[in-house]
C-alpha cells in the first residue's frame, strides 16, 4: 500500500500541514479552556476572529522561538487539523514528518514529537529546516537559510545532509520588537508589536535609501495622546539593519569554520534564502553584498521550506539522509 506522506510545519507564527492535496496554513494560534483537560475553542485564524473570548477561556501561541511551549495545545490543534483533513482509518497509512529548528534539545524534539502524535498517528520523522532545501539545489556544499517569525535556521548542506547548522533567536518577532523600541527612543512614540509588523511588511528596507513612508496610529508617549503618524524607512532602518546583520554575522561564522574546500564550493553554490522574514526589501543585494556570494530567495519563501520537504521525502533520492525512513 502507498504511504501517504504529509509534511508538518508548527511555525512560531503559522501552523502548516501540507501533502496529497492538503494545504492548510495558519496563524499558530489556539483559544483555549483549561480545565482537566484542553479544550480548543477554535483555531488559526477562527481563533483570531473570535471576537468577546468565552469565560475562562485565553489565547495561546502554543509555539515560540521554534519551540513547542504547549504541547498539548498543539497537540489539540492537531488532532482537529487531522479529523478535518486526514481522518484516522485503519486502511491509512499515514507518515507525518515534521519540520523543526536544528538547535532543538532533546526535550523539545520530544515535546514536538508527543504533541504531533496527539494527532493520533505515529508514524513521525523530524526533519531539521536546513535539510529540508536540499531539493533546491544540485549536490555541492551550500549555505541555506529559513528566516522565520520566531528563530532563523542557518546550515551548510549537500547530498550526504547537514555538514553544520545553527539556529538564531533573531528572527521577525525581535525585528518587530526592535522597530518598536528605536521609535520609542528616537521619537517618543509607542506602538504594539501588531503595528510593528505592519510597518515592517509595508516600508521595511535593507536598502540604503529608501523614501517609503506608512502611517500609523500609536501614542505619544509625551502627552499620552493617540496620534496616527508617519514613519519612513529610513527611520526604522536601523532596526532592521541590526538583525538582518546579526543574522549574516552567524551566516559568515558558519562559512569561516568550514575547511577551505568547503569554503570555496559554497561561494562558488551560494546561499539559498526561504522563510517569511526572506520577504524584506533589498535581502538578495544586502546579503550578496556582505558575504559576497550568489544568492538565491525562493518567489515564494512562506511556503518554499514545506514544498522542498515534500519533494525530499518522496524523491528516493533523497532517501539517505533521511536515514531509515528512506527506506
Ligand atoms: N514583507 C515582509 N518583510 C519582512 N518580513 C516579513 C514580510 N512578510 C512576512 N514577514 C515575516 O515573516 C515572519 C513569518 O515567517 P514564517 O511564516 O516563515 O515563520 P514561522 O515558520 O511561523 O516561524 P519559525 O520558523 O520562526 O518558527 C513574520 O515575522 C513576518 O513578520
Ligand atoms: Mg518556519
Amino acid at each position: 500500500m502507498q504511504k501517504r506522506k504529509y509534511i508538518i510545519d508548527p511555525g512560531s507564527r503559522f501552523l502548516s500541514v501540507y501533502g496529497d492535496a492538503v494545504m492548510y496554513r495558519q496563524p499558530n494560534v489556539a483559544l483555549v479552556r483549561r480545565g482537566r483537560t484542553t479544550e480548543v475553542l477554535a483555531y488559526g485564524n477562527a481563533a483570531l476572529e473570535f471576537g468577546t473570548l468565552p469565560e475562562h477561556s485565553v489565547l495561546v501561541r502554543p509555539v515560540s522561538q521554534g519551540v513547542v511551549r504547549q504541547p498539548d495545545v498543539l497537540g489539540a490543534v492537531l488532532r482537529k487539523i487531522f479529523e478535518q483533513f486526514i481522518p484516522l482509518t485503519p486502511f491509512r497509512a499515514v507518515e507525518l514528518y515534521v519540520i523543526v529548528p536544528s538547535g532543538l534539545g532533546i526535550v523539545e524534539r520530544e515535546n514536538v514529537e508527543k504533541a504531533v502524535a496527539a494527532g493520533g498517528y505515529k508514524d513521525i520523522t523530524l526533519i531539521e529546516a536546513a535539510l529540508a532545501f536540499l531539493p533546491r539545489f544540485d549536490g555541492g556544499d551550500a549555505m541555506v537559510a529559513d528566516f522565520g517569525g520566531g528563530v532563523t535556521d542557518v546550515g551548510v548542506i549537500n547530498s550526504g545532509g547537514i555538514v553544520s547548522a545553527y539556529t538564531v533567536d533573531i528572527a521577525g518577532d525581535a525585528v518587530d520588537e526592535k522597530i518598536k523600541n528605536v521609535l520609542l527612543q528616537n521619537k517618543n512614540f509607542k506602538i504594539d508589536s501588531a503595528a510593528a509588523e505592519r510597518v515592517k511588511c509595508a516600508i521595511g528596507s535593507l536598502y540604503t535609501v529608501d523614501s517609503s513612508a506608512v502611517s500609523v496610529i500609536g501614542q505619544d508617549i509625551l502627552d499620552l495622546r493617540n496620534k496616527n503618524y508617519e514613519i519612513t524607512a529610513t527611520q526604522i532602518a536601523p532596526a532592521i539593519h541590526y538583525c538582518y546583520s546579526r543574522i549574516m554575522d552567524v551566516m559568515e561564522s558558519l562559512l569561516t569554520s568550514l575547511p577551505r574546500q568547503k569554503q570555496e564550493e559554497v561561494m562558488l553554490n551560494g546561499l539559498y534564502v526561504a522563510g517569511g522574514g526572506a520577504m524584506m526589501n533589498g535581502l538578495t543585494d544586502y546579503l550578496q553584498r556582505g558575504l559576497r556570494l550568489p544568492v538565491y530567495i525562493d518567489k515564494d519563501p512562506e511556503t518554499a521550506v514545506l514544498r522542498y520537504a515534500a519533494k525530499l521525502v518522496s524523491d528516493p533520492r533523497y532517501s539517505a539522509v533521511l536515514g531509515e525512513k528512506g527506506k
